[in-house]
């Protein structure tokens, strides 16, 4: 087909190659040199320009080209960044009455009256995926995912092909910055996308934001760029120098450099302005260029941020309110029992598929049998479901004029529908009632149970091992080959003698099961946190992990201090008081090491492992690793405000004073902690001398 208009591809390509040579020549100017000779802005429209070019002709793109200088070589998979400052996520609320409760919060925190000014930010929660872009002296150097919020996925060659993402700050700010914000897709590029894949035959995405982190999260950068993916910037990681004190100093700071911002960011100054600015953004939800799926609240003041700090991984300092979950209305055919790791048997809705907000349902989750009954939910029934956001969706109940006339109540099984011993629901011993959830009480033999406890062995905060996903560990559970822990680790050498190898299974080949050796291999040195955590002990999490690993030590160490807790006395007393452990926490560390099918377990995992002490907490601050005890009145801040702030120096904060307490804080009216502590000769300081003691004075 003859296009008598166009320029002739060549003509393209040499224009693409001229500019390249141009930019990379202002490239070196700029970087070894010292001494551009365009502007920041003049430099922008080449690199626009640049992008422009490399999204219509992907293949003029080489490894030579300026848009791939920076960032890992080309590799199958993406490369691990740490992030400097740990990506986090926010809390939810729902409620109008939680804004309120919201504000009370900081101020009860930071000890703040109703009549002191607390002005906070209100902004739209944007649906897509948050990244975090690194500028050192204004350059682009690297973008990350937020992966698991420590660590993400380096997408800086993703992310130097869209085009609202500036590869050098206007004004070349000195220092290091690491702007967040969200990667997302408007809702007129997804309808263009979508159409392009359906002409392609191909899939559709399910919403734009699935279809946004599947364009960035591409191997190919050409496909990227090719995607119209935009990016709002709303908040930053490590900053040195700052370029502001107040978050909305920072945000018009970023706006200044280039960003993007969001225009319908305003200051409040009480939480009936707050919520009146949720009220003016969801009017405007629906006619927004953009999904949206909350309003997001955030302190004011870059020092009171500071000093409300973070509740594991949510600020305190700010909040999402989420717009009301989206109902539909379908069919419930079948009620399905899923046995978790620890028994519970868990209730599943298996629906007709039906489109909740803009995503295709067909599971919904029932909670317990108690909440089956007291809806009357039954199988056949037409229901209601609703979906929030990232949340399971949830059948909130039948519809009773639409109800077959055969219906019967669903009878809430009590045997395992796995292994088919009994299921219970546990008493209890305090208020007599018993537990929502029914557990199955085969725990030593019952299959799904094994299955579940396998694949959070094997999970990404636990021994993350790579290639040994849910559908493997169902696959070798089901085949014989991994049936404990301690199989994974022998899986290359039973591999070895076998006559039916693993590469030759479907899905399989040599590489990837040399690949799967690797990793398998790379996890036997694993951190001691880690370890205990994947044991999937009831009650212990991630957190208690962490206590339990950092007070310990060794897993031996634990391990014989739990054992000596069966007679009740001093070792279950030294668990108890590991800060934030609690009793149940306790009994349950006990009762696992008390059982011995565990303990063979454990012993041929402790074959094939080698526990690694915990990743050291990096604070120099001159009361890392103390224990203090907080006791009598403060007078600078709250005693919630105190904890909170010791600890982030990497202090352990005890509620009682013992021989193991460093530091005793004593304010007015002291007293039987004050005096132990002058019988134990642990060191007393006032608050004053505390406050200059973490400020290194
Ligand atoms: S602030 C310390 N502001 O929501 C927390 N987050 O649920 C900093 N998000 O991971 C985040 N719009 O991906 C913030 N205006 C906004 C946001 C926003 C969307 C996302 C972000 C975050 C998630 C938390």
């Amino acid at each position: 087909m003859a296009r008598s208009k166009s320029p002739k591809p060549g003509d393209d390509e040499a224009a693409y190659r001229a500019l390249a040579a141009e930019i990379a020549e202002h490239d070196r100017r700029y970087h070894a040199e010292d001494a551009p000779t365009i502007s920041d802005a003049a430099y922008d429209a080449l690199r626009r320009k640049l992008e422009a070019l490399e999204a219509a002709h992907p293949e003029f793109v080489d490894a030579d080209s300026p848009s791939r200088k920076v960032g890992a070589a080309p590799s199958e998979k993406f490369a691990k960044v740490r992030h400097a400052i740990p990506m986090l996520s926010l809390g939810n609320i729902f409620a109008d009455e939680e804004v309120a409760e919201f504000c009370a919060r900081i101020r009860k925190f930071l000890g703040m009256d109703d009549s002191d000014p607390l002005p906070m930010t209100a902004e739209p929660k944007i649906d897509g995926l948050s990244c975090s872009l690194r500028y050192e002296d204004g350059a682009l150097v690297q973008a990350a995912t937020r992966g698991d919020g420590s660590e993400g996925e380096d997408v800086t060659a993703n992310v130097r092909t869209i085009g609202e993402i500036p590869h050098v700050l206007a004004g070349r700010p000195k220092g290091v910055l690491d702007v967040r914000g969200e990667i997302y897709m408007t809702k007129a590029g997804f309808a263009a996308v979508n159409a392009r894949q359906a002409e392609a035959g191909k899939p559709p995405f399910a919403n734009p934001r699935n279809a946004a982190a599947g364009s960035l999260r591409q191997l190919d950068s050409a496909i990227t760029a090719s995607r119209p993916l935009q990016f709002f910037a709303y908040a930053w990681g490590e900053a040195e120098p700052r370029p502001a004190q107040t978050q909305s100093g920072m945000i018009a700071a970023f706006k200044d450099y280039g960003l993007t911002t969001n225009p319908l960011m305003v200051l409040c100054d009480s939480a009936a302005e707050l919520l009146a600015q949720y009220r003016i953004i969801e009017a405007q939800r629906a006619s927004l260029p953009y999904d949206i799926d909350g309003v997001v609240y955030k302190v004011e003041s870059l020092a009171l941020q500071e000093r409300l700090g973070f509740i594991s991984r949510t600020p305190r300092w700010a909040v999402a309110h989420k717009f009301p979950a989206e109902r539909a209305t379908t069919v419930l055919r079948k009620i399905e029992i899923q046995v978790g790791r620890t028994g519970a048997l868990t209730p599943v809705a298996r629906l007709d598929p039906v489109t909740v907000g803009g995503v295709v349902v067909t599971n919904a989750t029932l909670h317990n049998e108690d909440e089956i009954a007291r809806k009357d939910i039954r199988e056949g029934d037409t229901v209601r479901v609703q979906r929030a956001g990232d949340v399971i969706p949830q059948v909130i109940g039948p519809i009773l004029e639409m109800r077959p006339a055969e219906s019967k109540p669903y009878v809430f099984p009590d045997i395992c529908p796995v292994c088919g011993s009994a299921a219970l629901r546990e008493i209890d011993e305090k208020t007599g009632k018993a537990d929502v959830v029914r557990r199955c009480t085969g725990s030593l033999i019952c299959p799904a149970q094994a299955i579940e406890r396998l694949k959070h062995f094997a999970s990404r905060n636990a021994f993350d091992i790579e290639g040994l996903g849910d559908k493997q560990i169902e696959q070798f559970y089901r085949d014989g080959l991994i049936m404990r822990p301690a199989d994974i680790f022998t899986l290359a050498q039973r591999d070895a003698r076998s006559l039916k190898k693993l590469k030759d299974r479907e899905g399989y080949g040599p590489a990837s099961v040399t690949k799967l050796f690797e990793a398998i291999e790379a996890r036997r040195a694993i951190p001691l946190n880690r370890l205990i955590f994947a044991l999937g002990i009831r009650h212990v999490g991630e957190g208690g992990s962490k206590r339990l690993a950092r007070h310990f030590g060794t897993f031996e160490k634990l391990r014989e201090t739990a054992r000596a807790a069966a007679d009740g006395t001093e070792a279950r007393a030294e668990i108890d008081n590991i800060q934030d452990i609690g009793g149940v926490v306790s009994e349950c560390v006990h009762d696992f090491f008390a059982e011995p099918h565990n303990e063979a377990a454990l012993d041929d995992l402790l074959r094939e492992i080698e526990p690694q002490p915990m990743e050291a907490i990096v604070s120099t601050s001159p009361v890392a690793g103390k224990t203090v005890v907080f006791t009598g009145a403060l007078e600078r801040m709250t005693r919630e405000e105190a904890k909170a702030q010791a600890e982030r120096l990497g202090a352990q904060v005890a509620g009682s004073v013992s021989k193991t307490t460093d530091i005793v804080v004593a304010g007015p009216g002291a007293g039987s902690k004050l005096k132990k502590a002058a019988e134990l000769g642990i060191e007393v300081l006032s608050e004053d001398d505390w406050l200059a003691r973490i400020k290194g004075d």
